[in-house]
Parts: structure tokens; sequence; C-alpha cells
């Protein structure tokens, strides 16, 4: 965790944090049911991070209109044309602004549109503008809905286009979707299966129950706590928060809501009488009401301006102890995943590229978070593994074999290592169906051309005893193996 932001707290007490720099790059998804807290803790997390990235709040009900007051967000209303909206989007990019892009007032129709045109703008920015941004959606059903519905054909193509590209493609270009929904099950499947992190609040419907479940790794019988939560608690999941699912009140916020809880009001105690002429006097002779015109309409020229001054979100400081510790638990974490593929009886004999797809799906399971090892990588540390050594021991002499290793094809590397193991230790030089296996082959003579192969390059040299016996010496090490039989038995047969 680089920079963690304070978003509640545990049922313990503790400070909950959610790690800025991984949710740049894994995305959140926020859902709970109308009330349950999901806009309060956008706010939170928006208000808590406003200082550390630049952020971009998609705003269907003009929510976070005041936030340009407190935190020096430009506020766009979206009636705007697509093209006016995309300049405004590529300045956005360009200056580091942060903004809120209202769209309240507009129809159904005209909002999908409009947001559309606003996050393709910022998507399609120039490859030199692509500086992290957070991008919030509240209510991303309506820009990404799952089924059909009365909005027409091209409004809900272009939008849930726009918020695809967002949620599955926008990490390279710096862009980082929060996405929050009032029912997961009417949030498009794609859409929603791209967050890697999770803050899920008050539940009721089995659908979105089911859902949640599924998208959590939850049995269905877990995620029925869902439906207890209070207003305000979440259960938070995901790289960026916690590994496991983890409750937490979310804390409390600086800026104000325009649309706060209904509170009762008994109605005004008035007879009848009192009422109907209240309701019907001079009807004929007042002018008709003015539609309302909550946001100033801003000249577009005008917030191109302001775009170019807007202050840019100054860099945090960086913990190096939290650092450390974040990147051991993954370290931890991927040795784990590594060491099942090893356990697993027919995993040793199928190449590493044939088992990295596996590999991914797992470390998204487990939720490593985005600094997953790739496939060269992942090749040494299975090549590593197979041969049942741990590269990472602390011993210097042994660090000088792992350093000669690295000169060597990733997928050899393991045998090599398995070689120089018995060197180091005096040990019985290992059979060839040993080294084959190693390399992730049934066959002892993959074992005899793997030794020929690092005896042509100066990695070893081979010799046999008298009675036929093989020993292993590696000149830059200054080691040697005892002699052992070629045909023996692998030790782990
Ligand atoms: N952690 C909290 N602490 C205190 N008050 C909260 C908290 N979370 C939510 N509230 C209050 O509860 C009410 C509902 O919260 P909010 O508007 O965030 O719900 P919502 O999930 O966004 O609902 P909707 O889906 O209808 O927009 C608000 O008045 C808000 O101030
Ligand atoms: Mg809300």
């Amino acid at each position: 965790m680089k920079i963690g932001i304070e978003l509640g707290t545990s049922t313990a007490g503790q400070p909950v944090r959610l790690d800025l720099e991984e949710l740049l790059s894994t995305r959140l998804l926020v859902q709970g049911n109308s009330g349950s807290g999901k806009s309060h803790l956008l706010r939170r997390l928006l208000e808590q991070s406003a200082g550390h990235v630049q952020q971009a709040i998609i705003d269907p009900e003009g929510d976070f209109v005041g936030f340009g007051e407190r935190f020096g967000h430009v506020v766009i209303d979206a009636e705007r044309t697509v093209g006016e909206i995309q300049r405004i989007a590529a300045r956005i990019r360009r200056h580091r602004a942060s903004v809120v892009f209202n769209l309240e007032g507009l129809d159904a129709d005209a909002q999908m549109r409009s947001a559309a045109a606003f996050l393709s703008g910022l998507f399609d920015a120039d490859r030199e503008h692509w500086y992290p941004m957070l991008v919030i959606v509240d209510e991303a059903q309506l820009f990404a809905p799952s089924g059909a519905s009365e909005i027409s054909d091209e409004a809900r193509r272009v939008s849930l286009s726009a918020m695809t590209n967002l949620m599955c493609r926008g990490r390279k270009r710096g862009l980082a979707g929060v996405i929050a929904t009032q029912r997961l099950a009417k949030l498009a499947k794609n859409v929603a299966a791209e967050a890697s992190n999770f803050l899920m609040g008050r539940t009721f419907l089995d659908i979105d129950m089911a859902r949640a479940a599924d998208l959590l790794g939850m049995d269905k019988r877990q995620a029925e706590s869902f439906r207890d939560l209070n207003t305000g608690s979440f259960v938070a999941l995901g790289p960026a928060l916690s590994r496991r699912p983890l409750p937490v009140k979310i804390g409390h916020v600086e800026t104000a809501s325009r649309n706060g809880r209904p509170e009762l009001m008994p109605p005004p105690e008035l007879g009848t009488a009192q009422i109907q002429d209240l309701i019907f006097d001079d009807l004929a002779t007042e002018p008709p009401p003015q539609p309302a015109r909550p946001v100033e309409r801003r000249a577009t020229e005008e917030i191109l301006e302001t775009l170019e001054v807007a202050p840019a979100p100054v860099p945090a400081p960086v913990d190096p102890a939290v650092a450390a510790a974040f990147d051991a638990e993954r370290e931890a974490l991927v040795a784990e995943i590594v060491r099942q593929f090893v356990a697993d009886p027919e995993a040793p004999f199928r190449s590493a590229a044939a088992l990295y797809p596996d590999f991914l799906v797992h470390c998204r399971v487990r939720r490593v978070g985005s600094r997953v090892p790739d496939l060269a990588e992942f090749t040494r540390r299975l090549a590593i593994a197979r041969a049942g050594l741990d590269a990472r021991a602390e011993d210097e002499d042994w660090q000088r074999a792992v350093a000669q290793a690295a000169g060597l094809p990733e997928e050899m590397q393991g045998v090599f290592l398995l070689l120089a193991r018995a060197g180091m230790d005096g040990a019985p030089s290992p059979a060839d169906e040993a080294l084959a296996r190693a390399y992730g082959s049934r066959s002892p003579s993959r074992g005899r051309w793997l030794l020929t192969y690092m005896e042509e390059r100066g990695h070893l040299v081979c010799e046999a005893d008298f009675r036929g016996r093989r020993v292993v010496r590696f000149p830059t090490l200054g080691w040697k193996t005892a002699p052992g039989d070629p045909k023996g038995l692998p030790a782990s047969a």
C-alpha cells in the first residue's frame, strides 16, 4: 500500500484503508440498495483522495456539484454537443483537472449520450496525457444497463460501449473506474466483472445477492449477511481493500449532499376549505411555473479556459514500510499459487505457457492485485518450484547460483538450480528423469539434452566416474556434486 486513504473503521474500531495506487489498476464496484449509503461512500472516497489523484465524477443527480467549492472541481453541465463535450474531456486530461460532469435535468436518453461522449473523450485522449485519474460513475446501471429498456438502441449502444471501455480497457490509459449501483442484476455483467474490488452494502433482492455472491466468490449463505447491513456499513473485498471480506463502517464526510435522507413531516393542520383555497385561488392568473434550471449554464469556451488553470493534485509521499509489507504479502500469495501448481500431479508435465492462463485466474481469485508476474517470470518461478527449490533463500552462496541461472532460458533455470543445489551440498548428481521432470517432461533423454545444452554454454561440466556415475562440476561457483546414477529413480518418484 503506497497511498492508503482511510475509508472508515472495522467492527473492531481499526481504520480500514483503501490502497489508492492499487485501486488505479484494479477498479471498484459499490453496490447496495437505495439508501444503503453508496453516494456517501463515494463522497468519502473522493474527499479523502482529492489531494492525491485527478478525479472525474459522472453525476446523474447533481449530487456532487458542491464539490467544486470545497475541492476546486470544475462543474460541467452536460447539456452540450458531442463535439463540445469531447473537446472539454481532452482538455481535462491534458491539464489534469478534476471535474464534476453534471447530468442533472437531462432525460435518460440524453444522459446516456452525454456520459458516453464524455467517457469516450477521456478514453481517446492523446497518449502523452494518460495521467492516472479516478472516474466515478454513480448509478452506473443507468449507463450500462443489463437488459433492454425504453431507451433508444443507439443511446444504449454508445453508453454501454463507453462504460465497457472504461472498465475493460481504461487501465492502460490511466483511467480507473469506480462504479456504484443500486441493483447489481441491472448492471451489465461485463462491466461489473472488470472490477476486482468490491464494497457491498445492504442488499435485499435474491437476484442481486446471487450476483454479489458470484462476484465475491462467496456462497449464497454467506451473502445473506448483506441483508442485515446498516446504512453506511459495507463489506470490503479486493486487492486494494482487504484479501478477506471485511465489514467497514464508512467515515464521515466534509461536504454535504444536496439529496439528503427524507424526514417525516406531519401535514399542515388546515381545514379542507383552506387547503382548497390555497390550491385553487387565482389559478387562472398565476404565471406557469418555469422549468427548474438548477445548474448555471457556462459557455464551453469559458469552461475550456477554466480547465487550463485548474490546480493539478499534488502527489503524496510514499511510505516505504507500508509498501514493503504489501509487497511481501503479494509475494507470499504468488509463491503459494505456484506451489499449488507444482503439487498438482499432472501440472509438472504441462508447459508454463499452457498453465499461465490458469495461473492468472488463480491470481485473480486470490486477489493478488495488479502486479501479477508475466509469463517469463511465471516460467522462471515454476521451473524453480518444480525443482523443489526456493530461489529467494537468503544464503549468499546460493544467490550466486541464482544469478548464474538467470543467464539461462526461464524454463531451464529450475533444472540448473536443482543441479547446483546438489553441487553446493555435495549431494549425488540428480538422475536424468529428475532433470526432465523439473523441466516439465517425462522423457529421460530430455534430461540428458539439458545437461549438454548447459555444458556447451559453459555453465557446468559433466564427468563420469569409473562406475559410469555422473559428477557435475560448476567451474564458476567452485562446486561439485557427488557421483550419481544417471538412470536412477528421481527422488520424488
Ligand atoms: N456512513 C454514513 N454515515 C452517516 N450517514 C450516512 C452514511 N452513509 C449514508 N448516510 C446517510 O444515509 C442517507 C442515504 O445515503 P446515500 O444517499 O449515500 O444512499 P445511496 O445508497 O446513494 O442511495 P440511492 O441509491 O438512493 O442514491 C443519506 O442521508 C446519507 O447522508
Ligand atoms: Mg446515491
